[in-house]
């Protein structure tokens, strides 16, 4: 029996995880799978609300002896006034998060973003459907680390520092993974018959790529070693073409020309941020997974959840969208080797999506109840 922590966390959370709650159960039943689960309700701002504290002091602990963990959303900066919300600074409210993928050596954030047919498609080019990228964002360091201070907080003499660690030993393992990654994702899309339709106009232009990205032109300590880290580990895999972005670039290219893109390797801050724009090409944050594990070691519970934060615009009216939560879900289903289970809720979102296309809005126990009617018997 495999055991699953879901964590609804804050805002929105509460609501795609109760769909995703919902759809788990329904696969349970129909593929008979060997799980159960438990929904705790920490880390939230509530929980902190009556204990002063995000979590319990032994979150980390209580967590490893799970086989995954399903987070819905953290965070509440909502307005002061609003006096029924537990409104917390989100240097508060986020840690928790940023110690799961630190303390549970999560150390690849993967986001795949794939444009499904009846997805928003915000790019008018026609090419832009077919946008399917894997963005890997390394987890544990680099602009994340939360080093630094301020000194003379609050005075003309202030100053803030906020260090950045990279090591080779990090770097490495996630541009290795990325190349593995690609190799994958070629050879499913031979599995499947499918082509990336290939408009790529980059010097190395193959089937697969791996891109890296970094800002070496401005941070050079970093830039460099990462670069001479990819050219080194690129020569095990003579069959994946490499291309290399300056971030900035990346972003304007993302949006010009998104197709050009398979696997995309970024640093912490860098993959945040190119993340967000990436879920917009792949029809929104409503439809965006997300995952953090760590591809050498199983034995800690990887982290699922989805790229949304807690959207307190949004939060208590029942309209988020559950898609990118259930898409989520999938990636867990998969990663614990349930993968057909895993493939009918990918199917099921899928098929969902085409069947909503250009009808009103729907309510997120519409959208779950919809959804898990397209299972399979
Ligand atoms: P957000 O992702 O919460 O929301 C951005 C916009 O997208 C909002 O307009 C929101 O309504 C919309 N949106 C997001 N998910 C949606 C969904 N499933 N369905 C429909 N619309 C959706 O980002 P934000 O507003 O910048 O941040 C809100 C809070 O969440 C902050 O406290 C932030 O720090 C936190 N945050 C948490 C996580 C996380 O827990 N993983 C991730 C990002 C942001
Ligand atoms: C994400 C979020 C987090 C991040 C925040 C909430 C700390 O934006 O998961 O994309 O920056 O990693
Ligand atoms: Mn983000």
């Amino acid at each position: 029996m495999k055991r699953l922590a879901l964590m609804p966390g804050d805002g929105i959370g509460e609501e795609v995880m109760d769909s995703a709650q919902a759809v788990l159960a329904c696969l349970r039943d129909k593929f008979d799978l060997a799980l159960e689960w438990e929904r705790l309700p920490w880390p939230s701002t509530r929980w902190h609300h009556e204990h002063n504290e995000m979590m319990p002091a032994d979150a980390l602990d209580q967590l490893r002896n799970y086989d995954a963990l399903l987070l819905g959303a953290l965070g509440d900066p909502g307005p002061s006034s609003d006096k029924s919300r537990y409104r917390l600074p989100d240097g508060i409210s986020l840690s928790p998060l940023l110690q799961f993928r630190k303390g549970l050596d999560l150390w690849a954030c993967e986001r795949p973003a794939r444009l499904l047919d009846g997805a928003p498609q915000y790019l008018a080019d026609a090419r832009a459907k077919d946008v399917d990228m894997l963005v890997i964002r390394e987890n544990s360091e680099g602009e994340y680390v939360n080093q630094g201070g301020r000194l003379h907080p609050g005075t003309a003499m202030e100053v803030a520092t906020q260090l950045e660690v990279f090591t080779r030993a990090a770097t490495e393992r996630l541009i290795r993974h990325g190349f593995r990654r690609a190799q994958e994702r070629l050879q499913q899309r031979r599995e499947q018959g499918r082509e990336r339709q290939y408009l790529c106009d980059w010097a190395d232009a193959r089937e697969a790529q791996v891109c890296l990205i970094t800002k070496r032109n401005a941070l050079p300590a970093w830039g460099e070693m990462y670069t001479e880290v990819f050219e080194l580990v690129a020569r095990e895999f003579p069959d994946i073409g490499v291309h290399h972005e300056l971030v900035d670039a990346a972003c304007m290219k993302f949006v010009q020309s998104p197709w050009q893109f398979d696997v995309v390797v970024a640093s912490n801050l860098h993959g945040d941020i190119l993340t967000d724009l990436a879920a917009v090409l792949a029809g929104g944050l409503g439809v965006a997974p997300s995952c953090n594990i760590n591809p050498d070691d199983r034995r800690l519970p990887a982290l699922f959840e989805p790229t949304h934060g807690s959207a307190p615009d949004i939060a208590g009216q029942g309209i988020a969208n559950p898609s990118a939560m259930l898409l989520t879900t999938a990636m867990m289903l998969e990663w614990l080797g349930e993968r057909p289970a895993s493939e009918a809720l990918r199917q099921a979102v899928a098929k969902d999506l085409v069947n909503s296309k250009d009808k009103p809005s729907r309510s997120t126990t519409q959208i779950t109840e919809a959804i898990t009617a397209c299972l399979p018997d």
